[in-house]
């Protein structure tokens, strides 16, 4: 399997920068994804892995090997590349059988008989499609649809694997159902993907790592739980749900053992301990997030990061009750039992979790 690398990567359309300064490495056998809300860049950065679409700056590194340097005019073309493409639309041929899709670049390349028999069985058997192969495409669901498509990928032995939203067309539950199936297949077979998606909790699911992006530039790359629960600012922490951001002072920053730092924070009526990943000197104003499952009800207690509040809406959501609270704070949405049900119009306190209270530069 193959690393692959993006130094300084750009694409300019005249004077617009889709992909402005990239720069980003998978390692062998990890799974990396570009998320970042339409038109920000994502299909283009992996059009140029793929080399669909050349970089008009910097350079990308498969294995050891430069396919693409703006500066030295270098350009690899796509099928010397050997990689995997799995678009959204399915893309397989409606007229032909699950083996013949999957057998069709082979056929085009013209390898013998056998070793495509042998190729196409080994590949649909990977995605568990092998007893598939005689059924018309048209005959299969979504998500075998796009089994067959990774099927059709995998022919060739890709060093990476490169996805742009290959879930987007599936209704919500085979979304997960296939996506979960897919993590399963990537783990097992440990080939380096590259994944696009617009979706965070699709995101958060399948990667080993996320690339947060807006505007054609990165805002932050890191694990899952990283970016969910230490974003390095607003725009990271926005994009996961809806978040609270509450202003507030620091007073006084102290290092931790793991890089992060303690702060104690000052609001108006309110105080308390946050985490950060850098120390704030006294006086700087900063923005405490606490997400909306990281507050509950208060039973009677009212530590100090707590806040008074009115209920102004409720809303059923199955698995919790979402409230909004109306408070001095401005206002704080929470996540509570769905069992709970104060009346809008009451009047509560909320209680923050301090442990997962983060802050970050406004
Ligand atoms: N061939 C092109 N010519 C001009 N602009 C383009 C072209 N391809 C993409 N863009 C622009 O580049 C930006 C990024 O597009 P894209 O990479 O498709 O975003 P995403 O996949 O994140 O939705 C968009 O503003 C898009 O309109
Ligand atoms: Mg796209």
């Amino acid at each position: 399997m193959a690393s692959i690398s993006l130094q300084n990567v750009s694409r300019h359309f005249g004077d617009f920068a889709a992909v402005d300064g990239v720069d980003l490495e998978a390692a062998s056998g990890e799974f990396v994804t570009l998320l970042g809300a339409s038109g920000c860049g994502k299909t283009t950065t992996l059009r140029m892995v793929a080399g669909l679409e050349q970089n008009t700056g910097g350079r990308i590194v498969i294995d050891d090997e430069v396919v693409s340097d703006a500066a030295r005019g270098a350009f690899m073309p796509p099928e010397k590349r050997r990689l995997g493409m799995v678009f959204q639309s399915y893309a397989i041929w409606p007229h032909m059988t699950v083996f013949d899709n999957v057998a069709y670049p082979l056929r085009i390349r013209r390898r013998p008989k056998d070793e495509i028999s042998q190729r196409v069985k080994l590949a649909l058997k990977l995605v568990e499609m092998d007893s598939f192969a005689a059924r018309p495409a048209p005959a299969l669901s979504g998500g075998q649809q796009q089994r067959v498509a990774i099927a059709r990928a995998l022919v060739f032995e890709p060093r990476v694997l490169l996805l742009d939203e290959p879930l987007s067309n599936l209704d919500a539950r085979l979304r997960t159902q296939t996506g979960d199936e897919f993590r399963a297949l990537q783990k097992r077979l440990g080939i380096t993907s590259l994944y696009v998606t617009h979706d965070q909790t699709e995101a958060m699911a399948l990667s080993d790592r996320v690339v947060v992006m807006s505007k054609g530039r990165i805002l932050q790359i890191g694990a899952p739980e990283e970016i969910y629960r230490r974003p390095n600012n607003r725009g990271v922490a926005e994009f996961f749900g809806s978040p609270n951001l509450i202003a507030a002072t620091a007073r006084a920053s102290r290092p931790l053992a793991d890089g992060l730092f303690s702060i104690d924070v000052e609001g108006d009526g309110w105080s308390g301990q946050c985490q950060a990943s850098e120390g704030f000197s006294p006086g700087t104003v900063v923005s405490v997030m606490l997400r909306p499952e990281n507050m509950r009800i208060s039973d009677g207690d009212a530590p100090a990061m707590s806040w008074k509040g009115e209920v102004t809406a409720s809303v059923f959501r199955g698995a919790q009750r979402s409230l909004s609270v109306k408070t001095a704070a401005g206002p704080l949405n929470v996540d509570i039992s769905a069992f709970a049900h104060p009346a809008v119009g009451s009047n509560i306190t909320l209680v923050a979790d301090e442990a997962a209270a983060w802050a970050m530069a406004t």
